[in-house]
């Protein structure tokens, strides 16, 4: 286990899948962490333990608990470069009632130094969409810089948005938080 100020990460149970069966069919959680292809909307209980407990072999997924060790998001990474040392970050806290309170960049800090430290990645992406804007704050509070932008890429309830591509290098981590 990984343990931040305010959050845990610990691997993915099998009691865990009623949540989360929960928060991927739920619109809200689905219109800010998608807008992506595949999309996680309408899986049922088979096909999200599929994706969650078994998965592929080059995704890894967690899970993060509050204060109580109540869960309240996943996390992980994929897209895994070797000789590059560099991987890409997803986050979903599924519990709404934690949102803009602090547990996703708490999350975040405590999950990408275990990338950096234990992982020996040195860069870390990920993608958003451009009305993300909790997203994009919390990203840019780890140390997240926007790199650039592809227009129109993402169809999110109706309308094309932008997506917001965005980096982060282990020396530029490790300067904003310490080891
Ligand atoms: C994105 C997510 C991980 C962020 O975690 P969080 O715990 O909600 O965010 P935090 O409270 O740590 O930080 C959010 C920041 O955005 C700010 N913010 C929130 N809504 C905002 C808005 N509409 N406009 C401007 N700033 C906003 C908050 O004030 C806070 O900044 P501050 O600490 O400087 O005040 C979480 O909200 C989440 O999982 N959302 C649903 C799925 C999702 O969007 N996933 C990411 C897909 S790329």
């Amino acid at each position: 286990m990984i343990r931040g100020q305010k959050t845990t990460i610990r691997p993915i149970e099998e009691d865990d899948i009623e949540e989360l069966y929960q928060w991927y069919n739920d619109p809200d959680v689905n219109l800010w962490a998608s807008g992506a292809w595949p999309l996680n909307t309408l899986l049922n209980k088979d096909q999200i333990a599929l994706k969650f407990l078994d998965g592929s072999p080059d995704i890894y997924r967690y899970s993060v608990l509050d204060e109580n060790n109540l869960l309240i998001g996943t996390i992980g990474f994929k897209d895994i470069n070797i000789p590059g040392q560099s991987a890409a970050l997803y986050i979903v806290i599924g519990n709404k009632s934690y949102w803009g309170k602090g547990y996703g960049t708490d999350a975040l800090i405590v999950f990408v130094r275990f990338l950096f430290n234990q992982w020996n990645f040195h860069r870390i992406s990920l993608d958003t969409w451009d009305e993300n804007i909790r997203a994009i704050k919390a990203y840019e509070k780890v140390g997240f810089k926007i790199e650039g932008r592809q227009r129109e890429a993402r169809f999110v309830l109706g309308n094309y948005h932008d997506a917001i591509l965005m980096g982060l290098l282990r020396d530029e981590f490790l300067a904003l938080h310490g080891k």
